[in-house]
């Protein structure tokens, strides 16, 4: 039976582990082939996630070469528009074609009210989760529209670009832009049957949320909190009984979007959020 996306080919950025490594393996299961980049090194000083390692991404072309498909992986900063136009330039010569875009590296350094957000911390939020996220776009869409073969572009926003979160002012305010930067999207591309849609994850249990970092800012009362300390507190935040979603969760979506069962649908803000905005 032929797979979901069955001979395209997705181009993902922050691939090498969480959600990204998720998408990569999700869209493989489903018959794409695989351009994954990543910048796979801490670029946030001091931050508590995790950051990923040319290891992780190896493991994600393991994955993804496990499930018989394809995959060009590069080391890449999405704020390096130079280089992830050579990536994306390459990875479509080796594998030949260019359907599906998902831009969905991205950083969290919160902690800071609005206010005391430093600039730096500010200028590096934006540089990575908007700018980067408009750059991912910029260098690969051309292949797109040279092909005439349409395609569906997926940006990762956040329920943080929807409504607001307190102490990650410079997050929420990036996650917001990423609406702007997919509705203008999808308005100028949606005459080459270009779709262009965000999705916005409530917390996922990847890195990002699951380190040490985190649970103290969820617990602050508590010395040493760990994830379970942490989940009520994540629980209030939903309609549904859950503290958070998983990876795949968000990839079904992403596999939903890049899929042609959606081929009318464009400019959609998808929330998987477990009701977070309803609230
Ligand atoms: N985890 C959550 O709770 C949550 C909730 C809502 C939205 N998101 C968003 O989902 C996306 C994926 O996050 P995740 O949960 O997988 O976290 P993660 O930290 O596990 O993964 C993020 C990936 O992006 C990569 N990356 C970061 N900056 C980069 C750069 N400049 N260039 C290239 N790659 C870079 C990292 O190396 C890492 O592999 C992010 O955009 C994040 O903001 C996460």
């Amino acid at each position: 039976m032929a797979g979901r996306v069955e001979g395209k080919v997705a181009f993902i950025t922050g691939a090498a582990h969480g959600q990204g490594r998720s998408h990569a393996v999700r869209l493989a299961q489903e018959g794409a082939d695989i351009i994954a980049i990543d910048v796979c090194k801490r670029i946030v000083q001091n931050s508590p996630i995790p950051p990923a390692t040319p290891e992780d991404l190896a493991e994600t072309a393991d994955l993804v070469k496990g499930l018989n498909r394809r995959i060009f992986t590069a080391e890449v900063d999405v704020r390096d528009y130079d280089a992830l136009k050579s990536a994306v330039d390459a990875g479509v010569e080796q594998l030949g074609r260019l359907d599906i875009i998902v831009a969905n590296a991205g950083i969290g350094n919160g902690g800071d009210t609005l206010d005391k957000c430093t600039e730096h911390d500010w200028q590096e939020m934006i540089d990575v989760n908007l700018s980067g996220v408009w750059k991912t776009v910029k260098a690969g869409v051309p292949h797109m529209i040279a092909a005439k073969n349409g395609g569906s572009i997926i940006l990762t926003s956040s329920v943080g670009g929807l409504k607001a979160y307190p102490h990650c002012g410079n997050y929420v305010a990036a996650k917001h832009g990423v609406v702007g930067i997919m509705r203008s999207f999808a308005v100028e591309l949606g005459q080459h049957m270009i779709r262009v849609n965000s999705v916005h994850p409530t917390h996922v249990s990847t890195g990002m949320i699951m380190n040490a970092g985190t649970w103290k800012l969820f617990r602050p009362d508590l010395e040493n909190p760990g994830p379970d300390d942490m989940a009520p507190i994540c629980q209030m935040f939903h309609t549904l009984p859950v503290p958070w979603v998983d990876a795949e969760d968000i990839s079904n979506a992403v596999l939903f979007f890049a899929s042609d069962e959606s081929r009318y649908v464009t400019g959609v803000t998808l929330p998987i959020d477990a009701g977070s905005c309803l609230k």
